[in-house]
């Protein structure tokens, strides 16, 4: 698989990554089959991997450490998140140490922060992180969920290294990074991993949602109308294009420069389905079309 620059890093990871939270939730996957299902990525060519400590309480990323075992560790780019809460300078160092311990590895490639806490400085926790960066614990340091300011803020306290990545919820139709951040990250070099790539699938037109997810989708339900339109568009580019609608969605994401799709499955149908979204182009008039179809959709966070 062909990889992409990760932004003013010297770093070449694959365009989709590996996301994990289903690997810690064993109502999902099982321990076994959800490490068979990270090994099975790994060597159909994808080589960058997400996970979180919070994801499953640390057992994401206890069975990433079992799973990429049987690899060269050179060969990976392994990406994980402190939580919100583990953002005082010791509590990120003590966070660090938990998440190599479960990977079972000395370093880790791209460290985030997984949400910004507003009760505990910037300062604070950046320092840490380049603490930890310093000590080669960890290879870059990252953010998640940092707006705008937050991520200027974040970097005027950084003064060995840079923000790396932001991960933030970007997909063909929730484009609100668009406004903003987005166009600083461009201009300044700086990758977006996008999750929710495939909106959970609803964006697909997957009718069946698990459990674990009915509270995200209802909640969704609520404030998303009109969304059909938008999901038939999708259908009749795959079919024109002899593609599927999974890897329209994915491939209007990797097309970007600087953008990496994060998207998760315990099939292996669907991975190899995610891979065809690399290697090719939606045409200029397929993405007027998208765009056309996601501005039919409302979208209101105070419905009920
Ligand atoms: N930084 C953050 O705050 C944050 C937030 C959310 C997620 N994430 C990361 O992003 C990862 C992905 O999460 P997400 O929320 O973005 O989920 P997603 O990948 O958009 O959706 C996952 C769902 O899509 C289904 N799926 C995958 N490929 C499919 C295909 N080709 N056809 C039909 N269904 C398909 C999977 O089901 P099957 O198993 O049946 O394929 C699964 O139910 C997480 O694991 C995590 O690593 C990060």
């Amino acid at each position: 698989m062909e990889k992409k620059p990760l932004g003013w890093t010297n770093e070449k990871i694959s365009p989709l990554i590996l996301g994990s939270w289903e690997f810690g939730t064993p109502s999902i996957i099982d321990e076994n089959n959800a490490i068979k299902a990270i090994q099975r990525a790994i060597e159909l060519g994808i080589n960058a991997i997400d996970t979180a400590e919070s994801y499953g309480n640390g057992l994401s990323e206890t069975i990433i450490g079992r799973a990429i075992s049987k690899f060269k560790r050179e060969d990976l780019f392994i990406i994980t998140k402190v939580s919100i809460d583990h953002l005082r300078y010791d509590d990120v160092l003590k966070a660090s140490e938990g998440s190599l311990k479960r990977l079972n590895t000395s370093y880790i490639d791209l460290y985030l922060v997984h949400w910004p806490n507003h009760y505990v400085p910037i300062r604070e926790t950046a320092k840490a992180m380049e603490r930890l960066f310093n000590e080669g614990k960890i290879r870059y340091v990252g953010l998640s969920n940092f707006s705008l300011p937050l991520m200027r803020e974040f970097r005027e306290h950084l003064s060995k290294t840079d923000v790396a990545a932001n991960e933030l919820h970007y997909n063909v139709l929730f484009r609100d990074v668009e406004k903003e951040v987005l166009p600083y990250m461009l201009r300044e070099n700086i990758p977006l991993l996008a999750y929710d790539a495939l909106g959970l699938g609803y964006l697909i037109g997957r009718k069946e949602v698990r459990n674990e997810y009915r509270w995200y989708v209802l909640a969704r339900e609520t404030y998303i109308k009109n969304l059909e339109p938008l999901i038939e568009e999708i259908s009749s580019i795959a079919k024109e294009l002899g593609k599927t609608p999974a890897q329209v969605v994915l491939n209007w994401l990797v097309s970007k420069d600087n953008v990496f799709a994060i998207f998760n499955t315990t099939k292996e149908d669907h991975l190899k389905e995610n891979l065809g979204s690399l290697g090719w182009s939606l045409r200029d008039s397929d993405l007027r079309r998208l765009d056309e179809a996601v501005k039919k959709v409302t979208i209101d966070y105070f419905a009920r």
